[in-house]
């Protein structure tokens, strides 16, 4: 106790659409809860963006709020999305132009099995299913490159195009090593390197030149093997590096391994800290449970967790986490508000 920064952190709150308020709402009172253990404060500044607030006011991240964005130390996003906002304007508008405005280069997605959870095979034991997932956050296929060209004729034709540039692997692969370091030293490279023979080379020298600098053990899986050792041999796995589609794609897997989207966090992180870093569950809005009471919040705590590790709150991060954990061996509570008490009790519990 007490032995937190005693520092006031500005933390943008940002709530989103569907079950996105009700599981920052618990994240926020356990950071607070935790604040007040750890002697230091936040400071909670709210902000109305997605899906509903862009249905009412056709605005999806104007620059002024950007702006504004810009000068906390943290963003704790909930969910966006709703059912009328067609495809492709919060996903780019708001969520990719954060991750790329902000400079977010790193996207952190720990997979950990954790008790009383159910994960989805059976065999897994806690001790086996423990890894996290740093995935390139700003290049790749997400970067909008490509186009389309001859639309509505027989000749039509899209282009996708993944980006790879020299500097924006090598940050994101130097965070994974360092994270590597600090955990079991190994680091694993995913890519497709025997088809995706341009990208895969650039992936795979840089990843050979930063983990012979950093000191860390390199191994290497296709991104198809590595979908089935991820089921069959999870503790193959500590620190994984891969691109951005692959990230994406490996992280839903690694959350349905570990009791589904409820229990998934995540960070989009600014390593070089020139501005915010934005922490979220990796669920979605929910619109079909969103009022009911029924979110499951850890996601979102455990995305608190990673922004409080982040701030450099780690006895409270820790906290968080731990109380997560404490309140599943109980047993899973039944509604969101049931999870709020437990998880306030634990961390209001003296160690
Ligand atoms: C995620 C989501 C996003 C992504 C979408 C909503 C743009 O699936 O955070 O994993 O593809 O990155
Ligand atoms: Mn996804």
């Amino acid at each position: 106790m007490g032995d937190g920064s005693g520092v006031t952190h500005v933390v943008t709150h940002l709530p989103g659409d569907g079950v996105g308020p009700e599981v920052t709402e618990v994240a926020r009172a356990c950071v607070d809860a935790a604040a007040g253990r750890h002697g230091f404060a936040v400071d909670w500044r709210p902000c109305t963006l997605g899906g509903r607030h862009y249905l009412q006011t056709g605005e999806v991240l104007p620059d002024a709020v950007l702006d504004e964005l810009r000068q906390s130390d943290a963003i704790l996003l909930g969910a966006v999305g709703a059912p009328d906002v067609p495809p492709g304007v919060l996903e780019r508008g708001l969520l990719l132009r954060l991750r790329f405005e902000l400079d977010l280069y790193v996207n952190l997605r720990p997979s950990k099995l954790r008790p009383g959870v159910g994960g989805a095979v059976a065999k897994h034991r806690l001790e086996d299913l423990d890894f996290v997932i740093v995935r390139e956050n700003t290049e790749g296929l997400y970067a909008g490159a490509g186009g389309i060209v001859h639309k509505g004729t027989e000749f039509e034709t899209a282009t996708e195009e993944s980006l790879n540039t020299w500097a924006g692997v090598r940050r994101c692969v130097q965070y994974a090593a360092s994270l590597a370091t600090a955990r079991s030293g190994r680091l694993t490279l995913v890519h497709k390197t025997n088809v995706l023979t341009h990208a895969g080379d650039l992936w795979q020298r840089i990843a050979m030149q930063v983990a012979a600098e950093a000191g860390v053990e390199l191994s290497y899986a296709h991104v198809d093997a590595a979908c089935l050792w991820m089921v069959d041999d999870p503790k193959r796995f500590d620190v994984i590096v891969t691109d951005n589609l692959f990230g994406d794609i490996l992280s839903d897997l690694g959350a349905a391994l570990t009791g589904g989207l409820g229990y998934s966090p995540s960070g989009n992180l600014n390593p070089d800290r020139t501005g915010p870093s934005v922490f979220e569950p990796v669920h979605g809005s929910a619109p079909d449970i969103a009022g009911k009471g029924l979110a499951n919040p850890a996601g979102a705590v455990l995305s608190a967790a990673l922004m409080l590790a982040h701030l450099g709150e780690d006895a409270a991060a820790a906290d968080l986490d731990a109380a997560v954990d404490a309140v599943l061996v109980d047993g899973v509570p039944a509604s969101t508000s049931e999870w709020e008490k437990a998880l306030l009790t634990e961390l209001s519990e003296g160690d």
